[in-house]
């Protein structure tokens, strides 16, 4: 069962596989968006589910380390960079969104938006975090940066997925169901990781976020 599953994700098609289905929401917009289906409030529509999907796609970047220890299968990490990659796509999504159609390029208006409604304040923070985080996805920025730094820098992620929660929190109105149960999913997630460091021993030889993120082209 192990070694079909370690042989599906070793696959050449498993990328592509990966690839497509992260890109398989914004055909769906586009699908919709074509089909004139957007509802009557397309702007809406979109913020919501590209907000969705980033806060999703972060969530399932996250997974990816807990995965591959219980499950005992370290090649899911082939697929972790590729995944918040795509989580940083949708969130600019979701900013352009906002920036153009929402306030039609006022950004005067869109500052004080963000300094006066909190929801907009702790959003823009996930933002701003995760654009670091995506420029020094790349090998070269892993050799430059050294291991341990470049690891500390990405923890940020968890910072970012929890001002996304925060963010959905604060937006939502009444139900509140949604956005309790993402923050829920990051808890475990950030309990894991805290877990898994603290009961780990330290190796001897640390190994490097290049040796573990063989996915880079
Ligand atoms: C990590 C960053 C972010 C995440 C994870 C995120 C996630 C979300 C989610 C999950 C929703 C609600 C979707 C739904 O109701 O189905 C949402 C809505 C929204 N987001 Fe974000 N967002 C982020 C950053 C931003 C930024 C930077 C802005 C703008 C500066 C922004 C503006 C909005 C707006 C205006 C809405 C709709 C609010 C409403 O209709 O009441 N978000 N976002």
């Amino acid at each position: 069962m192990r070694d079909s599953l370690r042989q599906i994700l070793l696959s050449r098609w498993s990328k592509p596989a990966v690839f497509l289905l992260c890109l398989s929401p914004l055909a769906f917009l586009g699908w919709r968006a074509f089909h004139a289906d957007l509802t009557a409030n397309p702007v809406e529509f979109v913020q919501h589910f590209t907000g969705d999907w980033t806060l999703r796609l972060l969530l399932i970047t996250l997974s990816i380390t807990p995965l591959r220890k219980l499950l005992n299968v370290p090649d899911l990490i082939r697929f972790r960079r590729m995944l918040g990659l795509f989580a940083f796509f949708y969130v600019c999504l979701h900013f352009l969104t906002y920036i153009g159609p929402d306030q039609a390029f006022n950004f005067g208006g869109m500052w004080k938006d963000v300094e006066k409604r909190p929801f907009i304040t702790v959003g823009f923070l996930g933002f701003v975090l995760l654009i670091p985080l995506a420029l020094t996805s790349t090998r070269g920025w892993i050799r430059r940066l050294g291991g341990k730094r470049w690891q500390a820098l990405h923890r940020f992620v968890y910072v970012s997925a929890l001002c996304g929660v925060v963010h959905y929190y604060w937006l939502v109105k009444s139900d509140h169901r949604l956005p309790l149960l993402y923050g829920a999913i990051l808890a475990v997630l950030l309990l894991f990781r805290l877990g898994s460091s603290l009961l780990k021993p330290r190796p001897a030889v640390a190994v490097s976020p290049v040796q573990q993120t063989n996915h880079v082209p």
